[in-house]
């Protein structure tokens, strides 16, 4: 099992749009995934998914069922555990507590091959906590200059916990290929240069009106509008996070 945490360091910037598409996308290549909505303040995956979820991770919490019973089925074949406004209260419950909590989710290693967690934005403990379990991170950003200021200082606060981490980028909302491109090789040089460590690129999401419409219709672009710039950039970072996985581009997913 792959646990992969999407997180940002400016809010707004895509991550549940990359989680959702992203998960789906695995899902068609065959990939057994469950999607972890780990933002603990603004739990909406299930919004953005337009699925109606009978047992949460709230009730998991409580101890009510186990992790595996509390995942509600999702579009295109993946597995959804939503969020819960108690995992915030679980974050905060001691190391114990917490332990119990992932040792549920290192359950769900023989039935899943991708874990994906959809975080909130930002550094705070209840964020870190998943990136700190997760094998690696994915970082998005815009080309707006504050979400690339706040990219950055996320990536400074993953390398100082962890020098070894792995964190992919990937830039959301642009014109093309090259301008996606362009921005991470900015961010990278800053990166190189302030903290002698370098960022890996995953790649970019074209700014489409297809992606708003789809939030809007609560289903995600790769479903909604296959055929459409977005659905298109999503299946390939898919393709992309996959072959990382089984090595095919003679890189480790894993960066533990
Ligand atoms: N490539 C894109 N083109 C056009 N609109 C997009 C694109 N990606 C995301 N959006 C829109 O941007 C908005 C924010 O996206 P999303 O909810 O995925 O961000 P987020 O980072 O998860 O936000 P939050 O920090 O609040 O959790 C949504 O309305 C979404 O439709
Ligand atoms: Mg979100």
């Amino acid at each position: 099992m792959k646990t992969i945490a999407i997180t940002s360091g400016k809010g707004g910037v895509g991550k549940t749009c990359l989680s959702t598409n992203l998960s789906i996308a695995l899902s068609h290549f065959g990939q057994n995934v469950v999607l972890f909505d780990a933002d603990l303040q603004l739990a909406n995956v299930d919004v953005a998914l337009g699925i109606r979820a009978e047992k949460t991770l709230r009730d998991v919490v409580s101890g009510e069922v186990s992790l595996k019973d509390a995942l509600t089925p999702g579009p295109g074949g993946i597995r959804v555990a939503v969020g819960g406004s108690a995992i915030g209260t679980l974050m905060t419950a001691g190391p114990k507590r917490l332990g119990q909590f992932f040792d549920q989710i290192a359950s769900l290693q023989d039935s899943t091959d991708f874990l994906i967690y959809d975080t909130a934005a930002g550094l705070e403990n209840r964020v870190t906590t998943f990136l700190k379990n997760s094998e690696e991170t994915i970082l998005v950003t815009t080309p707006d200059p504050t979400a690339i200021t706040d990219a950055y200082a996320t990536a400074k606060v993953l390398f100082k916990k962890n020098p070894e981490a792995t964190i992919r980028v990937v830039v959301n909302m642009v014109a093309c290929a090259e301008e996606g491109y362009a921005l991470f090789g900015h961010l990278n040089s800053v990166c190189k240069r302030f903290l002698d460590r370098e960022l890996e690129y995953l790649g970019h999401v074209r700014q489409d009106p297809k992606a708003a419409q789809a939030t809007r219709a609560r289903k995600p672009v790769v479903l909604l509008s296959p055929d459409s710039a977005a659905a298109e950039d999503y299946v390939h970072i898919a393709r992309a996070v996959w072959d990382l996985s089984r090595n095919v581009r003679g890189r480790q997913l894993s960066a533990a």
